[in-house]
């Protein structure tokens, strides 16, 4: 067991989670975390390239735990890939009233309903403007609670962060701002984007834009946002924010606060959700998967079902920071032991009629899952011939509400509800 689950996590769980989140930042400002010393060994099978930037390696920090841009290069000398600081709104604004960040320590998942609490986009701005630049920094926006232009609201937010950020990401899928996610519908959604690209080529000409989205959505939502991502050439899309959904099993005190869940039992929907878009968007869009990451296994599940890069955020709480070295190391194993030769070669490969990938040793594997998603007799006969795996894949593609090729999950997939 690492130092932190023997020495901190003990502590912690005394701690208040927003207090005990406020230390660890102060904790990383002082550099008092301590670094495994091969956090930031290179590793070139790890080493990717997605929408023009270079990553290290493909594991990044999620939105939501360096909301003020405090720690950005103090989290990136833990050997993430990347990290993203916001979300971040034009104006500052204190959040929901406390308590608004529970831990549900027995199913290691976390509800938050924070409310875009941060600084603002100046003072974050002027924090990103002093910092020596150096690996991949995304900048996710967000509209403040009371205003009522939201388009203008991301604006501002271009405007602001765009010079200081590799890439920008418009999220409209936080649970906690009233009506925020009915900016995913597609009139809304296509107008803002709209908005956001202009400003982009003005103010920040030629950093990427991504859309990140809730886990909560419709068929027709996710053939919507499909669309007019597609129409727009958005340069990627970040899936997904935590749920409002409540997925049976959970065991902990606090299942019933309100707010978004994180951490594993938001693994399975959200790498449906993912793959949906995968199929929707025909691989033509390069797709962030996050969503209940904890371990090598689950970002390479989100590879395979069509992640370019992975995020995380909840699992650190229970795992400290020495979890991304772990992550890292063991999907590198993974992509070596099934024969890919780099992250890029296996992403979509349980879909190979969308990735065009050869998927050499998975290719069975996604292919059986397929087959048993549907259990239809005549496919699986089909999918026992090697050759026939792209068949089977296939199949599983004309079936989104299917369980996604090679998610070998716990249970099976609970849509979420209709917003
Ligand atoms: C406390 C907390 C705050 C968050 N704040 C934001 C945020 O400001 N903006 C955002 O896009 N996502 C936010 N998220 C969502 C995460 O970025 C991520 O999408 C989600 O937690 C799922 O990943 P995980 O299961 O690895 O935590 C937050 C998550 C948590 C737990």
């Amino acid at each position: 067991m690492g130092w932190y689950k023997s020495l901190v996590l003990p502590v912690v769980r005394w701690i208040d989670a927003e207090t005990a989140h406020g230390l660890a930042i102060c904790a990383l400002k002082n550099n008092l975390v301590p670094r495994d010393d091969d956090a930031l060994d290179a590793t070139p099978i790890l080493e990717t390239e997605v929408f023009g930037r270079k990553f290290a390696n493909p594991v990044g920090l999620a939105a939501g735990f360096d909301k003020n841009a405090e720690v950005p290069n103090q989290a990136l000398s833990h050997g993430f890939g990347f990290i993203e600081i916001g979300s971040v709104t034009p104006e500052p604004q204190p959040g929901n009233p406390k308590p608004r960040l529970f831990r549900l320590y027995s199913d290691r998942a976390v509800i938050n309903r924070m409310g875009f609490n941060n600084e603002g986009a100046a003072v974050v701005a002027e924090r990103l403007r002093k910092r020596a630049r150096k690996g991949i920094l995304g900048a996710n926006l967000g509209k403040n609670k009371y205003s009522e232009d939201a388009a203008a609201d991301y604006v501002k937010g271009v405007a602001a962060l765009g010079p200081y950020a590799d890439y920008l990401v418009v999220n409209v899928s936080s649970p906690n701002t009233p009506g925020l996610r009915a900016l995913q519908g597609r009139g809304p959604l296509e107008k803002l984007l709209t908005s956001v690209l202009s400003a982009r080529d003005i103010h920040a000409k030629g950093v990427p834009v991504l859309l990140k989205v809730a886990p909560d959505l419709t068929e027709e939502d996710k053939a919507d946002i499909a669309a007019v991502v597609l129409k727009l050439r958005l340069d990627g899309m970040i899936v997904s924010n935590t749920t409002i959904d409540r997925p049976v099993g959970l065991n902990s005190y606090d299942q019933d606060e309100k707010g978004g869940l994180s951490g594993p039992p938001l693994m399975e929907p959200s790498t449906k959700v993912l793959a949906d878009f995968y199929r929707l968007t025909e691989g033509k869009i390069p797709l962030i998967g996050v969503g209940g990451i904890a371990s090598g296994k689950d970002a390479y599940e989100k590879i395979l079902n069509g992640a370019s890069l992975v995020q995380l955020y909840s699992a650190l709480v229970y795992h400290g920071l020495e979890l991304v070295t772990e992550i890292k190391e063991d999907l590198a194993r993974r992509l070596r032991k099934d024969g890919f030769a780099s992250v890029a070669d296996a992403v979509g490969a349980a879909y190979p009629e969308i990735s065009g990938r050869k998927a050499p040793v998975d290719e069975a594997r996604a292919a059986k899952a397929a087959v048993k998603a549907k259990a239809e007799p005549a496919k699986a006969e089909v999918a026992k011939a090697a050759p026939a795996a792209k068949t089977a894949a296939k199949t599983a593609a004309k079936k989104p509400a299917s369980k996604p090729a090679a998610a070998k999950s716990k249970a099976v997939p609970k849509a979420g509800p209709t917003e």
